[in-house]
């Protein structure tokens, strides 16, 4: 594990990083709505876009990595759809996307982020979020901390963790739209907000499990639970959650309390509160939570199904 100055080293350089990628992201938003929003679509699959800015701005980040940190690792979202093979291992690795939100930013709609994470010995130890759209920028290192814009300490909101009747319930459609996969997904939903279920206060969905996590981090959401995204869209955002006194579980509907990993494709994130409380909260899910497939490739080092 690097210590404490190794850390901070690299999260300045993140976040400087973040700052550079998050500019030419909404450099690109601003001209599509200078153009009256020509459509810079580069692959339709409608549940899961790719545009130029994704693979420009992942191509810059990870050149700007390589020439800093030649020995370091990388796992990017354009990469790896580009047919890389991932080994996980010890070595620090940098887990990237460059463009979370992608729906959000052909539509317009400000939930966009470049999420930019960093492993060693396979643990997430600095994570950095950055919204060029709102300018609003997470950042966290290990032991250091969470912030909001560097110098707001998170959570923002701390008012005790309450049942999960009293939360506000994060959640997305996802890019895997089979019926089996959406019913449930609905269902759960159902479970969550209908008078015969939990009747949690609400419901939101902002496109981006990256900032969706980082809302956990701040304290405006108490739960996210999603499965079917990816390392790169929760690596940073889990260092920051965790550092906000928040908690991440692989979130399969088995109670599995164990740190999360982050392969699972699973994902249950709880703000910060009491451990008790935050345990009594994922329990309450955990009962309603369904068992949904999420397939991926074995990763060598880092997740075996
Ligand atoms: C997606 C977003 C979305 C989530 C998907 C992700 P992308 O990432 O985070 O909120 O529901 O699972 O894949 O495609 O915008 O980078
Ligand atoms: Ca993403």
């Amino acid at each position: 594990m690097a210590d404490s100055a190794t850390l901070k080293e690299y999260l300045t350089f993140a976040i400087a990083l973040a700052k550079e990628a998050g500019a030419l992201i909404k450099a690109a938003s601003e001209k599509r709505m200078a153009d009256g929003g020509a459509v810079l679509v580069k692959y339709e699959n409608p549940a899961d876009l790719v545009t130029e800015t994704d693979q420009a701005v992942e191509k810059f980040i990870k050149e700007r990595l390589a020439a800093t940190y030649p020995d370091h690792k990388f796992i990017g979202e354009e990469t790896m759809a580009a047919g890389a093979e991932t080994a996980f291992t010890d070595k620090p690795t940098w887990i990237v996307d460059p463009v979370d939100g992608t729906t959000n930013f052909v539509h317009g709609f400000p939930f966009v982020a470049v999420s930019i994470g960093l492993t060693i010995g396979k643990e997430p130890v600095v994570g950095v979020v950055y919204n060029p759209l709102m300018d609003e920028l997470y950042s966290a290192a290990k032991g250091q901390g969470a912030f909001l814009n560097v110098n707001q300490q998170l959570p923002l909101l701390r008012a005790p963790l309450q049942d999960v009747s009293q939360c506000l319930v994060a959640t997305e459609a996802g890019s895997d739209r089979s019926p089996a996969v959406i019913d449930k997904k609905i269902q759960f939903i159902h479970d969550i907000v209908s008078q015969l279920g939990a009747q949690a206060h609400s419901l939101r969905c902002t496109g981006s499990a990256a900032l969706n996590l980082c809302h956990i981090a701040k304290g405006v959401l108490d739960v996210y639970w999603e499965v079917g995204c990816w390392e790169w869209d929760v690596t940073a955002a889990i260092v920051i959650v965790n550092e906000a006194g928040g908690k991440v579980y692989s979130g399969a509907s088995t109670p599995d309390p164990r740190p999360v990993n982050i392969f699972s494709r699973k994902y249950l994130a709880i703000r910060s509160g009491s451990e008790e409380q935050q345990l009594k909260v994922a329990h309450q899910l955990w009962e309603i939570i369904p068992e949904i497939d999420a397939p991926r490739k074995p990763v060598p080092g880092g997740f075996e199904p």
